[in-house]
Parts: structure tokens; C-alpha cells; sequence
């Protein structure tokens, strides 16, 4: 047996060995997977726009206007007047200043804070963030200090231990959470910034076209446009095509372009992508009612899930975990839900904690409630096949949590904060936080 051999058994015998599954047609809400007809619930394409005429004939004029590559990066001939259009849109639609396109959201989560972080700087990263994040902080060689998920008592500890207030911290969180569909606390975030003067990047990849007003996110839901340094958002979920975007001021725009590797050494996006996104953004500005529709589609699962007895709670967030622990059992789940009918992909490590394993289900806007209906009834009847209790598969964040990955985890031991210590009127005791953590 070959080491690859091996190390492919190795991941066959832990449950997390990966195949790809085939999908024929286009990513509506029924498809073909591997020639079998299933409603498809685990797709981004939130508002069902990668598979809208409009968008799809704006990417075909595109191709046959300008070509299908861009034939170099973006700093050598790769810049093209269909690129400049779409960032000025998008800068306009987030009331920034300037907008920067990127290849995708890894290529922009890596570059950005490859860019803004080097040797000497401190990321305070959210222990959930999604895995271009995780990279981006290990390709910066800064010092990172994982804060426990959504704690912004941890995120505050952190800062006053690992602090400098020169400038030189960068705090970054996913918006809403890929895995949980959970939302971070922003407003909390941006006031810590400010008072320990470090720099914010929130990547809002799932909450354009879920949240905030038009569907323009998680920032512009909790008020706080032009309050966040950096905001990053794909093109490739809600906004139906591929590729990310970097909303921030012209001075960061300007030294992304200098400095972010993936714009600098890689091809820009080709044009059918930029016009499919262009489209996209428009029709999502004439019709907004599209949002409402993938709230209510929310809402419908998250009811019928109930019903079927999974302890979902009401929300209109179109990202739904049920946790199943086990990596094996949540692909056996997954087995079943298929002949069911439903396909929800089985998420494993290392795209969630060890012990976490759940089918993510990702409602969108074009799915019927009938559907959306039929899916719990089936989800709800695959897991009595498998002798699993629906009432245990509830939200996973708090509950199991490990660490993702072995250089991306909270390390040190934490005292929460008082109420005197949170008013600031207690100086935090570092001296008896550091005899804490030696002992520890
Ligand atoms: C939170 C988050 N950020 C970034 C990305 C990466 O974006 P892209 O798929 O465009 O590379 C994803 C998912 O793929 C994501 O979930």
C-alpha cells in the first residue's frame, strides 16, 4: 500500500473520507445528483439567482462582449471596464468608499489579511470563522488569538492581554456562520475596536442577500455602515456567480492592490462571472423582495423541523445545522435523506469541530413551502430509520464544542469578566490572569 493509500484508508476507516457527487442541470432547487432527481438543500444560492435567465444572459452577452478570460491579473492587463463597473456598483450599493474584486472569498480572505497582518501584528480571530480565514491568519505569520465563538468577553480579555492600541490589531469574524447560521455580535466587536484601537474585517460571505436591508448584510443590519474597516462578501452564494469583494477605504483599496499576493499573482475574474454578478446585484436592488422570500423559506423549514421534532428554534436564518456528532452516522443521515428524496450534505471535520458532524441544510428563495415541507417530513423519517432521537440533534455551537484545527484553537485559560471588570472600572488583574494561566 502506497503512504496515499493509506492515509486515504486512514480517512475511509474516521468517517471523513470525501467523493464528489455529481450534479446535472442547473443549481435550482430540484436537481439530478448522480442521476437520481432530489430537492436540493445545502446550495448558497440563497436567492436563486445563479440560475435566473437574466443573470445567465447577462453572462452569455458578457462572454461574446469582452471574452471569457481576462487574460492576466488584475495589475497586468487583467483589469478590464466590466470589472471597474461592478466594484464601483457594489462600493455604491455598500455605501463604501471603494470596492476591490477578488477570484473568490479564500482568494480575498487570504490576501486581505495577508495584507493587513504580518511578523509583529496580532489577528483576533473568532474560533469559528470559516477556513479561508483560519488560512489567511496562518499565511500572515501574525501572532493570532483565537477568541471562544461569539464571546465578546473573551474577544475583550484577549485584547487587553495581546493589545498594543497602536494600530496593529486586526479583530476578524464571519458575519453570519457557515456551519451554525449564527450571527456575530458586530456592534460589540466595533466598540471594542474602537476603544483598543485595532482595525475590524468582517466577512459577510453568508449574510448578503439574507441580511439587512435590500439584503446588503450583517453590517448594514446592525447599523454599523462605515463603522467596519473591511467588510468581504462573495459573488459566489446569493449573488449567484463567482468570485468575493472587498468593500473599505480608498487608502486600504489602494494597499490591497499593492500588496494582497492572490490580486497580484493570480488572473482576474473572467468577464461572464463579473456580468453574472452585475446582473445578480440588480436584480436583487429592483426586486429586494427576493430577501423576504428566502426568510420565509427559512421560517417554513425551521416550523417543519420543529414539527417533526428537531430542536430548531423560529428565525429566518436560511442556514439550519442538525447536529449528529458521529462523522459516520451524519453520512449515514445523509444516505438516508437521500432515498428520501433530499439532498443536505454531510459536513465533517475539518469544516466543523471534531464531534460535530451534522447536515447543513440551506434553505433558498425559489424552494416551495411544499418542498421545504416534504423535506423535514423526510428528514424527520430518515433519522427514526437510523434509531437517532430528532430531539437531540439541536444548534451545535455552545453545546460540543472542539476547536477547528490544531493551529487555529483557544489556548489559554479564561476568567470571565466581572461585572465591574466589563463597566471598566476595575482594572483587569493581569498579573493574576498570568498566574492562571502558568498554572494551568
Ligand atoms: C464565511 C465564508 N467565507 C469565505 C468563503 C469562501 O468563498 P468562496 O467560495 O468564494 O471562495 C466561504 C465559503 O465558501 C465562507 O463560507
Amino acid at each position: 500500500m502506497s503512504e496515499i493509500e493509506e492515509r486515504l484508508a486512514e480517512l475511509e476507516r474516521l468517517g471523513l473520507y470525501r467523493r464528489l457527487r455529481l450534479v446535472s442541470g442547473p443549481q435550482g432547487p430540484r436537481v439530478l445528483l448522480d442521476g437520481k432527481p432530489v430537492l436540493l438543500l445545502c446550495s448558497n444560492n440563497y436567492l436563486g439567482l445563479a440560475d435566473h435567465p437574466r443573470v445567465r444572459e447577462a453572462a452569455a452577452d458578457a462572454a461574446m462582449r469582452w471574452g471569457v478570460g481576462a487574460g492576466a491579473s488584475r495589475l497586468v492587463s487583467g483589469t478590464m471596464t466590466i470589472h471597474r463597473r461592478l466594484e464601483e456598483r457594489l462600493a455604491a450599493w455598500k455605501g463604501s468608499e471603494a470596492c476591490l474584486l477578488f477570484g473568490s472569498g479564500y482568494l480575498a480572505n487570504i490576501g486581505t489579511i495577508g495584507a493587513l497582518a504580518g511578523r509583529g501584528d496580532t489577528v483576533f480571530s473568532d474560533e469559528l470563522n470559516h477556513a479561508s480565514i483560519v488560512d489567511g491568519c496562518r499565511l500572515s505569520r501574525a501572532e493570532v488569538i483565537v477568541y471562544r465563538h461569539l464571546d465578546s468577553e473573551h474577544l475583550e480579555w484577549s485584547l487587553r492581554r495581546h493589545g498594543g492600541g497602536d494600530g496593529r490589531q486586526l479583530i476578524v469574524t464571519d458575519s453570519v456562520f457557515s456551519m451554525d447560521g449564527d450571527v456575530a455580535p458586530l456592534v460589540e466587536i466595533v466598540d471594542l475596536a474602537k476603544e483598543h484601537g485595532a482595525r475590524v474585517m468582517v466577512d459577510e460571505a453568508h449574510a448578503i442577500g439574507a441580511l439587512g436591508p435590500s439584503g446588503r448584510g450583517a453590517v448594514a443590519e446592525a447599523g454599523l455602515e462605515g463603522e467596519v474597516d473591511v467588510v468581504v462578501g462573495t459573488l459566489g452564494k446569493a449573488l449567484g456567480s463567482y468570485g468575493a469583494y472587498v468593500c473599505a477605504d480608498e487608502e486600504i483599496i489602494s494597499y490591497l492592490v499593492n500588496t494582497a499576493r492572490p490580486l497580484i499573482f493570480s488572473t482576474a475574474l473572467g468577464p461572464p462571472a463579473v456580468a453574472g454578478a452585475l446582473a445578480a446585484l440588480e436584480l436583487l436592488q429592483e426586486r429586494p423582495h427576493r430577501v423576504e422570500r428566502l426568510r420565509s423559506a427559512a421560517r417554513t423549514l425551521r416550523k417543519a423541523l420543529a414539527t417533526e421534532g428537531f430542536p430548531v428554534e423560529d428565525g429566518e436564518m436560511q442556514i439550519v445545522p442538525l447536529l449528529v456528532g458521529d462523522e459516520h452516522a451524519a453520512m449515514r443521515l445523509c444516505k438516508e435523506a437521500l432515498e428520501r428524496g433530499v439532498f443536505a450534505q454531510a459536513i465533517r471535520p475539518p469544516t466543523v469541530p471534531a464531534g460535530t458532524s451534522r447536515l447543513r441544510l440551506a434553505t433558498m428563495a425559489s424552494h416551495t413551502a411544499e418542498e421545504l415541507k416534504m423535506a423535514a417530513c423526510a428528514l424527520g423519517e430518515a433519522v427514526r430509520a437510523l434509531g437517532l432521537d430528532p430531539a437531540t440533534m439541536g444548534p451545535s455551537v455552545s453545546a460540543n464544542r472542539t476547536h477547528v484545527g490544531d493551529e487555529h484553537k483557544t489556548e489559554e485559560p479564561y476568567l470571565p469578566m466581572t461585572a465591574g471588570e466589563r463597566r471598566g472600572d476595575a482594572p483587569f488583574d493581569l498579573e493574576r490572569e498570568s498566574s492562571i494561566a502558568r498554572a494551568a
